[in-house]
C-alpha cells in the first residue's frame, strides 16, 4: 500500500468527486448511471450513509460506501458499491477502505457488517475473506420495482 494513501469520509461535493465516482461506478456497474452532484449530496447528508473514499495524491483511486442504520435488534451495518480504480488495484487500497469502514461501524456501534459479491468477483471475495467476512447461510431475495424512481431517489 503506497505510503500517501489517504482514507476520507466525504463532508462536501465538488466537481472533482463527481468525476471521480462517476469513474468508479463505471468500473462497478455497466447498468448504473454516474450519480449527479445532488444525488452525492443527498448521501452526504443523510447520517445513515459514510462515503469513503481512498486518495492518493491528489487522485481518487477508490471508494466504498457504509450504511449504519438501527433497527429492534441492534445497530447493524452493510458495506456497499466498493471500487477500486484499475489503475490502481492490487495495491491494498481495496483493503485499506474496508478496514476503515469496519472501524467506524464498530464505532457507530454496529453489531454486524454484511455485505454481498458475486462469486465471480475473484478479488473482491477474497478480499473479504481476508478481512475476516464469512459467509453466512441466508437467500438473498431483491424485488425489482417496476415503478419509475421518483425525484431524489
Ligand atoms: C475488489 C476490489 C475493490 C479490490 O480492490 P484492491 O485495491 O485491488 O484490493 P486489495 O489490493 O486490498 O486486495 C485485492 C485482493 O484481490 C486479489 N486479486 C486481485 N486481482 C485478482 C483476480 N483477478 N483474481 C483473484 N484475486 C485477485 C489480490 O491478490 C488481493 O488478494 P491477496 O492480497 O489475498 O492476494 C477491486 O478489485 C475492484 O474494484 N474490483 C472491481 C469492482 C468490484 O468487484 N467491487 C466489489 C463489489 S462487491
Amino acid at each position: 500500500m503506497s505510503a500517501s494513501l489517504r482514507i476520507a469520509q466525504v463532508t462536501a461535493v465538488d466537481d472533482d468527486l463527481v468525476e471521480a465516482v462517476g469513474r468508479l461506478v463505471g468500473q462497478l456497474s455497466s447498468s448504473s448511471p454516474p450519480p449527479t452532484a445532488a444525488e452525492l449530496e443527498a448521501i452526504v447528508a443523510s447520517p445513515a450513509t459514510m462515503l469513503l473514499t481512498a486518495g492518493e495524491g491528489p487522485a481518487i483511486v477508490g471508494m466504498l460506501t457504509l450504511v449504519v442504520f438501527r433497527i429492534p435488534t441492534g445497530v447493524r451495518a452493510w458495506i456497499e458499491d466498493v471500487v477500486v480504480d484499475e489503475s490502481a488495484r492490487g495495491g491494498g487500497v481495496g483493503e485499506a477502505l474496508s478496514r476503515h469502514a469496519l472501524d467506524l461501524a464498530a464505532e457507530l456501534g454496529a453489531r454486524t457488517v454484511e455485505l454481498t459479491s458475486r462469486p465471480s468477483r475473484q478479488a473482491a471475495n477474497r478480499l473479504y475473506r481476508r478481512l475476516g467476512f464469512q459467509p453466512r447461510e441466508t437467500n438473498v431475495y431483491r424485488y425489482q420495482s417496476t415503478r419509475p424512481a421518483a425525484d431524489g431517489e
